[in-house]
């Protein structure tokens, strides 16, 4: 999500930036621009779309200057067009900015009360103003981005460019990713390290809660509190293509780690800890409108259906709402029943997948209330929504989705806790407590990806299977369904995910030794059924390979356990789908396939 360059040396440094930021584009981006100091003054180029308009941009109207501060954004806030693109600059100063500013609203209302005009809907301006206000009253820049920092809140990377001073550009860092180059009389800071590489290989990785200047000479690195950091730089002995993939060696795997942070920036800022409800505004679902809802039909395909899923038996659970999940592909074909009084919830990571966007259109057309749960800004499904609750996922590259559809459990989580807290159905109280839990499950989910080492024993075992079935019950079924697609699609094993009861009316005929059956078990209201089911698989032989957060369940069933962290049932799933994640992965990856791109698939499906 957004990509950061800086570039403090010798030579022009605008193409060194489009390079830089060309070789962040993996981050996904839908705007650009560029801040080149020329000595003199600060000049700014901007455009919508792909670097190829910057480039354009740049070749009518050239800019020049060995200093400078580049961005790719990736539209969180305000819709991806020029005037929205960075940098962003108030007076003296230029800022690019990757992140979101939590408190951008109070801040706003109390810069515009100051007299401050915005340009833009960033929340990215925010910053320029403040900066620039710090270095009226006569803050040298470093201590003015300190200032700055003091008063606002969330994740940010941020560099920071002053008419005032050609020589040097301010960086600092909470939560998103920010890294220096350290080249001969130059300096570079970026994003991700494939940015820096034609001109250095030696890169210095900033904390949170650091900031550093970068001149020609070298940086100096800092706490925000002020305590001097020294910190050596590291040689990157990576090649290009494994640096844009962090390092890992598929995207996937990279997204499966992203999960946490994933997590994080779809709840930040948006949960209101004391009182369990969302923020309404970008979804225009008050607590009057969520009293009138009398149905909520959920539309989607693929792995955004099996969130669905997920999101109708939250719904119920907490909201007290009649819900249904239905198959976008299927839904407009058969004259549904839909209309007034129905929320329609359209989940999809892309935001422009055919079969949900034209049944949602549908349903719009029948006069459903329409929101949307995308990914993707300004993507198809979010304007033609009436509300949008987005996902903050990042850029998923990947064909198969993995951090998208934790970060949409999430979203429809926070859903159907509002929803619950605004019809009247789930008490202060219990959603407190839902909610201290769910602010931990980032950290629980950290704990679940250190067990990447036994999954991968774990696929080397099933590495020649040609057949494997996944069983849950109550909220895990969606998973076991999830699991099976993701297996399929990236292995091309063949997979079935099935609801444990199911068992005996049909597929427990396929079981014997060679069939690995992947259990979901955790300690929820549905375990003591689950382990039924698991006894009639055992009974046939089933080879059982066992997701649980309490080992002693398993023991005398299962010939792999795989262990994750106890969370509370509603929130059990965002765990058990890692381990599954990864099991898909390295049968996929021992097996030799594409695991990034596989056969017949495509990211965004805008067929029918
Ligand atoms: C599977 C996968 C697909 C998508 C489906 C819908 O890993 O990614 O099943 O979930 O094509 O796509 P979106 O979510 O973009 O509507």
């Amino acid at each position: 999500m957004c990509g950061i360059i800086g570039y403090v040396g010798t030579e022009e440094c605008a193409p060194i930036l489009l390079e830089g930021l060309r070789r962040l584009e993996y981050r996904g981006y839908d705007s650009a621009g560029v801040a080149v100091h020329d000595g003199r003054e600060l000049n700014v180029r901007r455009a919508a779309g792909k670097l190829t308009a910057l480039g354009d941009v740049l070749a009518r109207d050239p800019v020049h200057g060995t200093t400078g501060i580049g961005h790719t954004r990736w539209a969180t806030h305000g819709k991806p067009a020029e005037r929205n693109a960075h940098p962003h600059v108030s007076g003296d100063i230029a800022v690019v900015h990757n992140g979101i500013i939590e408190n951008h609203v109070e801040l706003k209302r109390s810069l515009k009360e100051q007299g401050r005009e915005f340009h833009s809907d960033t929340d990215t301006e925010i910053v320029a103003h403040l900066v620039d206000l710090a270095t009226q009253r006569g803050l040298d820049l470093f201590e003015a981005v300190r200032e700055t920092l003091k008063v606002i809140r969330g994740a940010y990377a941020i560099a920071v460019l002053s008419r005032a001073d050609s020589s040097r550009i301010v960086l600092a860092k909470n939560a998103s990713p920010l890294v220096l180059g350290v080249g001969e009389g130059v300096m570079l800071a970026a994003s991700d390290v494939p940015a820096l590489l034609a001109h250095s290989r030696d890169v210095i990785f900033l904390e949170d809660g650091e900031m550093a200047e970068i001149t020609r000479k070298g940086a100096r690195i800092e706490t925000v509190a002020g305590v001097a950091v020294e910190r050596a730089a590291v040689r990157i002995t990576w090649s290009l293509m494994q640096a844009e993939r962090g390092g890992y060696k598929h995207f996937m795997l990279k997204e499966v780690h992203e999960q946490p942070r994933a997590l994080e920036d779809t709840l930040r800022g948006r949960v209101l800890l004391e009182d369990g409800l969302l923020e309404p505004g970008e979804m225009g679902i008050g607590v009057d409108d969520a009293k009138a809802i009398k149905r909520v039909v959920f539309l989607a395909c693929g792995t955004s259906f099996h969130a669905a899923l997920h999101g109708r038996y939250l719904l119920e659970a907490l909201a007290r709402v009649p819900a249904v999940a239905e198959l976008a592909s299927e839904f407009r074909y058969r004259d549904p029943v839909v209309g007034e009084g129905d929320l329609v919830i359209a989940v999809s990571q892309s935001g422009e997948t055919a079969d949900t966007l034209a049944a949602a259109k549908e349903a719009k057309e029948r006069g459903a209330r329409i929101l949307a749960v995308v990914n993707v800004q300004g993507s198809a499904i979010a304007r033609m929504a009436h509300g949008t609750l987005y996902t903050h996922a990042g850029p998923e590259i990947g064909v198969a989705s993995t951090k998208c559809f934790t970060a949409q459990l999430a979203a429809l989580t926070m859903l159907a806790i509002h929803l619950g807290r605004s019809r009247g159905t789930l008490g202060a109280e219990k959603a407190r407590a839902l909610l201290g839990e769910f602010v931990q499950i980032p950290h629980k989910m950290r704990t679940a990806l250190e067990g990447a080492k036994h999954v991968e024993s774990v696929a080397r075992s099933i590495l020649h299977t040609r057949d494997a079935l996944f069983l849950g019950r109550g909220l895990s079924s969606a998973i076991a369904l999830e699991g099976a697609l993701k297996l399929k699609e990236i292995s091309y094993v063949h997979a079935e995910g099935y609801a444990g009861g199911e068992m005996k009316h049909g597929p427990l005929a396929l079981v014997d030794r060679d069939m690995p059956v992947v259990c979901l078990l955790p300690s929820d209201s549905t375990l003591e059924k689950m382990l039924s089911n698991v006894q009639e698989v055992r009974a046939r032989d089933g080879n059982v390979i066992a997701i649980v957060d309490d080992e002693s369940v398993a023991k005398d069933l299962a010939t792999y356990t795989i262990k994750v962290p106890a969370t509370v049932e509603a929130l059990t799933p965002l765990l058990t789908i890692v381990p599954l994640q990864l099991l898909s992965y390295y049968v996929a990856d021992l097996r030799g396939t594409d695991v990034d791109q596989p056969r017949n698939l495509a990211k965004t499906v805008t067929v029918e």
